[in-house]
């Protein structure tokens, strides 16, 4: 089997982002673990729109040309690890819409969180266990949870997230439990379409 590919999903988009930074320390982090392959995807290159469809792509295709290519490219990846960035007590708007406008894609694959903001961006993470759930996700326990004071040393340029120990212990964790289940998902979906194949057959 390949090693399983998780694709960091950049959670915000707006021109004076923070996502940046947590999204290039994780990356360092992932890619220093043996067993998985690593790709930044930046929801800055998927410019859909507001969901806009007749129904979830669970239940009929979708018909926008960059809703198909986007559902093409979480169907590459083993795991998620997302930058989540919280507005008003939530997720952002356009991780929530890119989330809504696949389905299947993410039937069956990790999903791990770095979270920021004053309490760790705590609420937006939670808020997007609940969506993973439903997409048959599985969430990690472990997360990263930027919280306050080191979020704007960071942000003032006082402090890089390299040298918070207990954020590189809590990303070192994270990636494992990511890695970890990719692996172990990855062999049981293709089980299954091994299973599959024999029954057709
Ligand atoms: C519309 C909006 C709402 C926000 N609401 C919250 C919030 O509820 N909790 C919080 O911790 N930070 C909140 N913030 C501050 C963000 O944590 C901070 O701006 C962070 O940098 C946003 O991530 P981004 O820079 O990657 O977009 C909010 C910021 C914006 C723009």
């Amino acid at each position: 089997m390949s090693k399983p590919k998780i694709a960091i999903v950049v959670g915000s988009t707006r021109a004076a982002r923070f996502a940046d930074v947590p999204a290039q320390w994780i990356t360092k982090i992932a890619k220093s673990h043996a067993d998985i392959d690593v790709e930044i995807v930046d929801l800055r290159d998927w410019p859909l729109p507001f969901f806009d469809e007749v129904a979830s792509s669970a239940w009929a295709p979708s018909q926008n040309e960059i809703a198909q290519r986007w559902q093409k490219k979480v169907a590459e990846f083993d795991g998620f690890i997302f930058t989540a960035a919280e507005y008003n007590h939530g997720p952002t708007a356009v991780l929530k819409n890119a989330i809504d406008y696949a389905a299947n894609e993410w039937n069956k694959k990790p999903a791990g969180f770095v979270g920021y903001g004053s309490v760790g961006g705590s609420r937006a993470v939670e808020h997007l266990r609940l969506a993973a759930v439903e997409l048959q996700m599985a969430p990690v326990k472990s997360a990263v949870h930027i919280a306050w004071g080191d979020f704007l040393a960071v942000r003032q340029g006082e402090k890089k997230l390299e040298d918070i120990e207990h954020l590189n212990q809590a990303g070192a964790a994270l990636v494992n439990d990511v890695a970890w289940w990719a692996r172990v998902l990855k062999a049981a979906r293709q089980a299954d379409a091994i299973a599959g194949e024999a029954q057709a057959a």
